[in-house]
């Protein structure tokens, strides 16, 4: 069911929260920034999805009866050989794209139901994303890079400054807010990627081979950063190959041809 919840005040958003603070304070719930989010049950759940590419005897089933439940907080690394529907998950996953057959709920929301403009903004609202070759805007500061999506969200100019000084700052890069992507190694785009994809406080963070253009220290300084996150409560489901990425999630699952095999 669809509660009102609101996000933690600025201040707090990176202060640790046991996990019973996961959900909304009576001050959260009558904060002006309050926004419609389910506060209980999973935060990802699909239910029997099947995803089908072409037709007649060239039909590829990427994706065959697929269930799976991400609960709030959780850790979930999701590995498999190529080819095996990880990437398509992550698609359906991320309001990207839509099962042949089977239901999605996010964050309680059935989103099979959705018209592509409520889907795009439910995609906006719920969801952080971060990408192997990390997709910063190479002509502007890291600092713009991370309040880009606050522009998109309609936060105001001042606030927007401030919370993306705060989380990069979060991510070891205070030094570094007026360099450009260029100016900076690949594990510190990476980590201005995840700062950009958490600003505006989504319910689920989705990572497609966030290591996966790293070498071995950048890529430990990475997950670090997502061990952090995950210790403050942000739901994270990454794609890896790698099973040191793998080890450090609170839970793997194995895509095999389509399915999941646990
Ligand atoms: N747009 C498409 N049209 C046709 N077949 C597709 C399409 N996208 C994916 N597939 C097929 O669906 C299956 C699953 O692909 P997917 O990209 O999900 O694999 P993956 O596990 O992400 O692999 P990798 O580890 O190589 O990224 C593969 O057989 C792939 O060829
Ligand atoms: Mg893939």
């Amino acid at each position: 069911m669809a509660l009102p919840h609101s996000r933690p005040a600025s201040r707090r958003w990176f202060a640790p929260r046991r996990s019973s603070e996961l959900l909304p304070t009576a001050m959260e719930l009558s904060s002006p920034e309050a926004k419609p989010v389910a506060v209980k049950g999973p935060v990802a759940e699909l239910l029997h999805v099947s995803k089908l590419y072409g037709s007649g005897d060239t039909v590829v089933r990427a994706l065959d009866d697929v269930c799976l439940t991400v609960e709030r907080g959780d850790y979930l690394a999701v590995m498999g050989t190529s080819g095996s529907g990880k990437s398509t998950a992550m698609n359906i996953l991320g309001c990207l794209d839509r099962p042949t057959s089977g239901y999605y709920r996010l964050n309680g929301v059935p989103v099979e139901s959705l018209d592509d403009d409520a889907l795009a903004d439910l995609r906006n609202r719920e969801l952080g994303f971060v990408f192997q070759q990390f997709h910063l805007l190479p002509q502007i500061s890291a600092l713009d890079n991370v309040m880009l999506p606050m522009i998109y969200a309609g936060v105001p100019p001042e606030e927007r400054r401030e919370r993306a000084r705060q989380a990069l700052e979060r991510v070891g890069l205070a030094q570094r807010i007026d360099n450009r992507p260029n100016q900076l190694s690949g594990g510190q785009q990476q980590r201005v990627a995840v700062a950009r994809a958490i600003i505006n406080r989504p319910a689920l963070l989705l990572a497609d081979e966030p290591t996966g253009a790293l070498d071995s220290r950048t890529t430990e300084e990475v997950l670090a950063i997502f061990d952090d996150l995950n210790r403050q409560g942000i739901t994270i489901l990454l794609v890896t190959h790698e099973q040191e990425v793998g080890d450090r999630a609170r839970r793997v699952v194995h895509f095999r041809d389509g399915r999941l095999a646990g």
